[in-house]
């Protein structure tokens, strides 16, 4: 199949992911999620913690079964694999990881490290002049090229994370997920290294799906946001938009906590309740328990992400 050039390089569409457990419902973790990335746009995505950002990931990157729904990366369906290695036009896809400590092997240098990113790309035709070295890596993620030869505990959580971008990018990826890429690092480093991971993808045209609970980051580094709300994207929309006129209740909720003096958006006080059990979500609007705008039937009709950007019966036509 010839790749459409006009085609969103990544493309989810009614995407549904489940976990079970015995004797119980499955839990609709993602619940019907549409999202699109196209190359060189960064998407941040935004909500609270348990709504199914890093099952999302995960299913992005072929690392978990698809329920329902499906997922085309560059043209190619996106599947967990059965086989050992992953198929060749997917290691296009390379996600760096919310913990820098477990993503890296303490056993061996952070240049070969690197280095198995970079066979990678030569793995899948990649010209040996587009190759490039750890070192290089090293330097352009802001690391002495002398990295190269020490063991991933000689370097602190920043730096760590720093190294997983660099092994990410060795491998030229053309779609980098970011499932909280930032948040073990410290409030300092945590801008730094969005913005380098947000430059990096865009000088070589990829497209960067970052996912954090940081608002102000978010806002900071995305050129569109999606905000998830138990298993559903309630509200998208370029950021600018999203920051100056949001419109779901729950967006409007999620910003007003933003900034925070810390720099992170919380979820703020006003907002009644609990994330509820994605095992047995609220019927009707999945938000509307806890919606300071629930009118008569948000409790029976699930509303549908419109062509504005929000799936909220206040818009409803
Ligand atoms: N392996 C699993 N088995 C069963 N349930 C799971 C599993 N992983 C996640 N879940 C459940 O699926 C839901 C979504 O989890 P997920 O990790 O995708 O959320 P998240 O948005 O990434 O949260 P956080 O912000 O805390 O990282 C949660 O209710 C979680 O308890
Ligand atoms: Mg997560």
């Amino acid at each position: 199949m010839t790749p459409d050039p006009t085609a969103p390089l990544l493309s989810v569409d009614d995407l549904v992911v489940q976990y079970h457990r015995p004797g119980a419902p499955p839990t609709r973790a993602v619940a019907g999620v549409s999202l699109q990335v196209r190359a060189g746009e960064v998407v941040g995505l935004v909500g609270e913690s348990g709504c199914g950002k890093s099952t999302l990931a995960r299913a992005v990157c072929g690392l978990t079964a698809l329920a329902e729904g499906r997922i085309t990366y560059d043209g190619t369906p996106v599947r967990p694999l059965r086989v050992r290695r992953r198929e060749l036009a997917l290691t296009g896809i390379q996600m760096v990881f919310q913990d820098p400590y477990g993503s890296l092997n303490p056993r061996r240098r952070v240049g070969s490290q690197i280095a198995d990113g970079i066979r990678t790309a030569a793995g899948r035709g990649e010209s040996a002049a587009e190759l490039t070295t750890p070192e290089d890596l090293l330097t352009r993620v802001g690391l002495p090229a002398s990295a190269a030869e020490r063991y991933p505990q000689e370097f602190s959580g920043g730096q760590r994370q720093r190294i997983a971008i660099a092994r990410a990018l060795g491998a030229r990826p053309r779609l980098l997920v970011g499932d909280e890429p930032i948040s073990a690092l410290d409030a300092s480093a945590q801008l730094q290294v969005a913005t380098l991971m947000r430059s990096l993808a865009v000088e070589s045209g990829a497209g960067l799906l970052f996912i954090s609970h940081d608002l102000s980051v978010v806002r900071l580094i995305a050129d569109r946001i999606a905000v998830m709300y138990l298993g559903r994207i309630v509200e998208t929309g370029p950021t600018a938009e999203v920051w100056a006129d949001p419109r779901h209740p729950y967006t409007r909720a999620l910003l007003a906590a933003v900034p925070k003096p810390d720099g992170a958006g919380v979820l703020p006080a006003e907002l009644p309740g609990d994330v509820p059990d994605p095992a047995d979500p609220p019927s009707g609007c999945r938000f509307h328990p806890r919606c300071p705008q629930a009118f008569d039937g948000c409790d029976r009709e699930e509303p549908q992400l419109i062509a504005g950007g929000v799936a909220c019966r206040l818009y409803a036509a």
